[in-house]
């Protein structure tokens, strides 16, 4: 079965062709990224805007790239939520239109399960991709760690699970993208901070944890003793505007403090994870989403758990269509969320 799968709930316009829920043909991604650095984040009427500039071309090419054409595609499957309302409008009315003009079935995807699923394509004869070598068995342990999410789901089977836990204010990424907003890196903070990290002491600060129920994440704890601590260290207090911190403070003093922050970030994920997989254990262990490509991330997993963790490419960790797609073959398979391509509405506020 061939799933053309649409992404476009952030500022990536997504398209990708994936046989049978594991073997990616083509995945385009398009992002307007450039155009939200200037602002230091995601400015929701700009992506929108690039969505239509982007999703007719990107769509093409991913059907162009995969060696198919329209009469071998099976299915159309689309991210209907979480995300922004204008440009997740843009990817189900294309994907609504195209279902009706080709008669083929629609499917609504779930933008957050689909990342889970990015761990389900073991297969590709596209250049650059590093994919597990085998789909996770059930139960399975997903920690989903986005710029808008972070959570810890348990599934017993497909379409089988439980929220053991999310965050109660930022989602880790967020923090991620904030922290670096405040000593000054470029947007996306993730990999800014990454890169960064690697020239400085992840032990020089000792920034909080924060102490929330057993599966609960929150990170505006640390955010905030990330300001306080970069106004201490240019000798100002709680007054000082955050926006001026970066010019006054030094390479080192920077390197050093998003070290401490990505170290403790990371470490209050992979603690509950951990306690999570002692519990459930689970047979396998996936992470998902773009933080999920963070190498101290994968680094304190390999670590700190008692089994061989399997990780997709960080190209699959970041918004893409490949993951609607897996997910949406997997509704097709099992008859889930089959939609009107005359009536599918959004759900900006979708959760798992
Ligand atoms: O999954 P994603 O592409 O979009 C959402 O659904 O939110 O995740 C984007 C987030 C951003 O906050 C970005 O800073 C973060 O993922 N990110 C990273 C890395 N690459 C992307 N965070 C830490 N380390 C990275 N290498
Ligand atoms: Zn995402």
């Amino acid at each position: 079965m061939n799933v053309l799968g649409i992404e476009s709930s952030c500022d990536e316009t997504g398209a990708s062709i994936v046989v049978d829920g594991k073997t990616m043909l083509s995945n385009v991604v398009a992002s307007s990224l450039e155009l939200h650095r200037y602002y230091g984040g995601v400015v929701p009427e700009i992506a929108a805007r690039s969505h239509i500039d982007s999703i007719i071309p990107v769509i093409e090419e991913s059907i162009d790239s995969s060696g198919l054409g329209w009469q071998d595609i099976d299915a159309i499957a689309v991210t209907y939520g979480a995300g922004l309302g204008g440009c997740l409008l843009i990817g189900v009315m294309t994907a609504r239109t195209l279902a009706i003009t080709k008669n083929k079935p629609l499917y609504a995807v779930n933008h957050v399960a689909g990342h889970v699923y990015a761990n389900f394509i073991t297969h590709t004869k596209l250049d650059g991709y590093k994919l597990p070598s085998s789909e996770p068995d059930f139960p399975m342990l997903a920690l989903i760690v986005s710029g808008g999410h972070s959570q810890l789901v348990f599934f017993t089977n497909h379409f089988e699970y439980k929220l053991l836990g999310q965050t109660r204010d930022d989602a880790i990424g967020e923090a991620f993208d904030k922290v670096a907003r405040i000593i000054g890196l470029p947007y996306p903070g993730g990999p800014s901070i990454a890169e960064v990290a690697l020239s400085g002491d992840p032990y020089r600060f000792n920034l909080p944890k924060s102490k929330m129920s057993k599966y609960d994440f929150s990170f505006s704890g640390l955010k905030t003793a990330v300001l306080r601590l970069s106004q201490e260290l240019i000798g100002e207090d709680y007054r000082f505007p955050s926006y001026m911190l970066s010019e006054r403070l030094d390479l080192a003093q920077k390197a050093n403090i998003a070290a401490s922050f990505q170290r403790i970030a990371v470490e209050s994920v992979v603690d509950k994870a951990l306690i999570a997989y002692e519990e459930y254990l689970p047979k396998s262990f996936v992470i998902a989403g773009g933080v999920a490509s963070n190498a101290e991330l994968r680094k304190q997993i390999e670590n700190r758990f008692p089994i061989k963790v399997e990780y997709t490419d960080p190209k699959l960790c970041t918004d893409n269509g490949a993951m609607i797609a897996c997910l949406g073959y997997y509704q097709a398979k099992l008859d889930i969320n089959l939609s009107d391509p005359y009536s599918l509405p959004i759900q900006p506020n979708l959760s798992m």
